[in-house]
């Protein structure tokens, strides 16, 4: 073994342990200790090595989380057990009845002790580990074969690829990847701007993400999991579901331990059952009811199971969010890559306490496979997205007045000719002209994460339009006072705010323009990557496909539509005039000073006067780091109004708490 090797070694095995640590923080325990750059450079240095060193690339080494070569097909996996689904309960009576039936089958009139945990809606898999190592992911499939997807669980970074402290030589972890929420919202969000189709929920996300052959596009999915049970294990088991669950946790598996309950008899689980239901809203995932298990695993192998349900177990369900209403008519949106899509009018309906009045068809196949038309009496249902979904259509309701929906071939606001481009299901105005891309292009340029031009919402940009003042994103560079003074109820002082905010967006760094140029299947997170790799705009407009490709995480669509918005001449007509007009952005990320070397600062509570994307600019333009938590190693906390536990956690570990503006002026004086 040459020493050069030796050194490799050492280095990727030093850089996979901080890898595993900084993720185990953040997918398990959600205590970031680092920021997401500072982990992305950690991980290029060690795919560096790898590049280098193949033979290091381990299915155990961090590199796996970003995706190796696509697969040719998916093989079946067989489970050792079969994976068991769960029968349904719907109230208090229901789960009575389920405790007679345990007392009854064990002949005992004691109470039961239960676990009552959120029965979340996702995929369920089997992980299987040897010696600690994570050797196969699998699909549930039918219960007893599932899909092999080894390749993608291993991008999920709340998957331990590795296990931890005293775990067992053999053992089969099961449980439910999902997507949270609020990042469920942002990429359906992402894809409706950027006129792809949309997902009707998590679930339906989860599943798709999970069904890739080629997991690079799996790793750019925020999936997590909550694991829930065994199949097999070696060695002896713990004697209590809730012990083994927090067995799991201490092998490095994720246990959505914080929302799991003891119960110590049926009415103890019927409170947590109502409990449960009151906090649904305010979880960050969607769940769709509870899962009661027996406590005592020598009672759950006793009661043992009945065809593909175990008598231990039962799933207590939560009225779904759905209501049935009238699909009025459908109107179509044309987005600002010009995507033609078709959004449902109801009859306003409450679901929930929330009154429903459209709806996502998410596109033309998903109208023809439901069958929708004009008129008919439609189940829409609340799944997780803003946007509520339209389920299926209640067909005994039809009278025969119904209409069907035509997909359209002309753009509604200009009017020219439709194309459907490579991806087939989405028809797109092909006019970079049209009125309808131009207003939302505008909208997404002065949008927050963009150049965030304060003021500059919907209704403004509408009247820009229609007075004729603007034509292109450069135009809002040169409108005037009196250019303003057009708009309704436009006084001095707000002319000037607007004037002084569209100013101040010059000052915008690089990735926050690239993501404002609304450059197709560049989003927030991509915008950053590039502007990364690029210190101008001008070096990122003048990269060749290969260059673009070489980039970690940039594959062939992203390289090909960058590409491409440079090359074309209107774009470079714009880019051209923009530059005239003060705008060259460039990368800032670069610490301009060190002064601030080693200090950690976390950013809390409502911040009022700047972002905490800019704060974090600031901090890191200095050399320091911004963290998402409290710790011992923080140096500083800067509290904006409604500040909680974090402050509370600052005063207790005496940390330096400042104020907005004590923290703009310590930024000053290193200065
Ligand atoms: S236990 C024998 N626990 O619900 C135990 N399942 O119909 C079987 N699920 O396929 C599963 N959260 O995908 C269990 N906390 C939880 C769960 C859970 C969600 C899913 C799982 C299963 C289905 C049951």
């Amino acid at each position: 073994m040459s020493n050069q090797f030796k050194a490799a070694q050492q280095q990727h095995q030093e850089l996979a342990q901080q890898l595993h640590h900084h993720n185990y923080q953040y997918h398990t325990l959600d205590q970031p200790e680092i920021s997401d750059a500072e982990y992305d450079q950690l991980m290029q240095q060690l795919l560096a090595i790898e590049n280098q060193y193949p033979e290091l690339a381990t299915p155990e080494s961090p590199s796996q989380r970003v995706g190796s070569t696509p697969l040719e097909g998916f093989t079946e996996a067989t489970h050792a057990s079969p994976m068991l689904s769960l029968e349904n309960a719907f109230n208090g009576e229901d789960l009575k009845s389920f405790d007679s039936r345990i007392k009854r089958f064990l002949a005992q009139t004691d109470d039961l002790e239960y676990i009552c945990e959120p029965k979340l809606d996702g995929v369920a898999v089997a992980l299987t580990y040897q010696q600690g190592k994570l050797i196969r992911g699998a699909t549930r499939g039918d219960g007893t074969t599932g899909e092999e997807i080894t390749h993608n669980v291993r991008t999920i970074g709340a998957i331990p690829l590795t296990l931890q402290n005293d775990f067992p030589d053999q053992l089969e972890v099961r449980g439910e990847i999902y997507m949270e929420l609020e990042p469920f919202r942002k990429l359906n969000q992402q894809r409706r701007e950027e006129g792809e189709a949309t997902f009707a929920n998590p679930r339906n996300l989860t599943a798709g993400s999970l069904r890739q052959l080629d997991a690079r596009l799996t790793a750019t999915r925020p999936l997590t999991i909550s694991c829930y049970g065994i199949g097999e294990i070696s060695g002896t088991a713990p004697e209590t579901h809730f012990k083994l669950l927090q067995a799991l946790r201490r092998w490095g598996l994720k246990v959505n331990l914080e929302v799991i309950k003891s119960a110590k008899n049926i009415e103890s689980v019927i409170s947590c059952y109502n409990e449960l239901q009151q906090l649904r809203d305010q979880l960050p995932y969607e769940i769709d009811g509870m899962v009661v298990k027996v406590n005592q695993r020598v009672l759950q192998q006793e009661l043992g199971e009945k065809s593909r349900t175990p008598r231990w177990a039962i799933a207590c369900k939560f009225p779904a969010r759905q209501e049935e209403t009238i699909l009025e008519s459908v109107r179509l949106q044309v987005g600002r890559t010009g995507a033609v899509t078709p959004v449902a009018n109801l009859r306003p309906v409450n679901i929930s306490g929330v009154t429903v009045s459209s709806a996502s068809l998410h596109n033309w196949d998903e109208i023809e496979r439901l069958d929708i038309r004009v008129g008919d009496t439609v189940i829409v249902e609340r799944a997780g997205d803003v946007i509520p979904d339209l389920v299926r259509v209640v067909k005994e309701k039809r009278t025969g007045n119904e209409t069907p929906i035509e997909e359209p071939d002309h753009c509604p606001v200009c009017h020219s000719p439709l194309l459907k481009e490579a991806d087939g299901v989405v028809p797109r105005c092909q006019n970079l002209s049209c009125p309808a891309r131009l207003k939302e292009a505008l909208k997404h340029y002065c949008s927050r994460g963009a150049m965030d031009i304060e003021g500059l919402g919907d209704r403004l940009i509408d009247q820009m339009l229609q007075l004729n003042l603007i034509k292109n994103i450069a135009d809002l560079y040169r409108l005037t006072k009196d250019d303003l003074f057009q708009f309704d109820r436009m006084g001095d002082k707000l002319a000037d705010k607007l004037l002084q905010a569209i100013a101040a967006s010059k000052q915008r760094p690089l990735e926050n323009f690239i993501f404002g140029l609304g450059i197709r299947h560049v989003g927030r997170h991509l915008a950053k990557v590039l502007s990364r790799n690029f210190k101008t705009l001008e070096e990122l407009s003048n990269a060749t496909g290969d260059e673009l490709l070489a980039i970690h995480e940039i594959g062939a669509q992203v390289s090909d539509s960058v590409v491409r918005f440079f090359t074309d001449e209107n774009n470079h007509k714009l880019l051209k005039a923009l530059a005239e007009l003060g705008i060259n952005p460039h990368n800032n990320q670069q610490a301009s000073s060190n002064r601030l070397q080693g200090q950690v600062f976390v950013f809390t509570g409502a911040l009022e006067h700047f972002s905490r994307q800019e704060g974090q600019a600031l901090v890191e333009a200095q050399g320091g780091r911004a963290s998402g938590s409290v710790s011992k190693k923080t140096d500083y906390v800067i509290v904006g109004p409604g500040a909680g536990s974090k402050l509370a956690k600052a005063e207790q570990l005496g940390i330096t708490i400042l104020s907005e503006t004590d923290f703009l002026e310590l930024i000053k004086q290193e200065n």
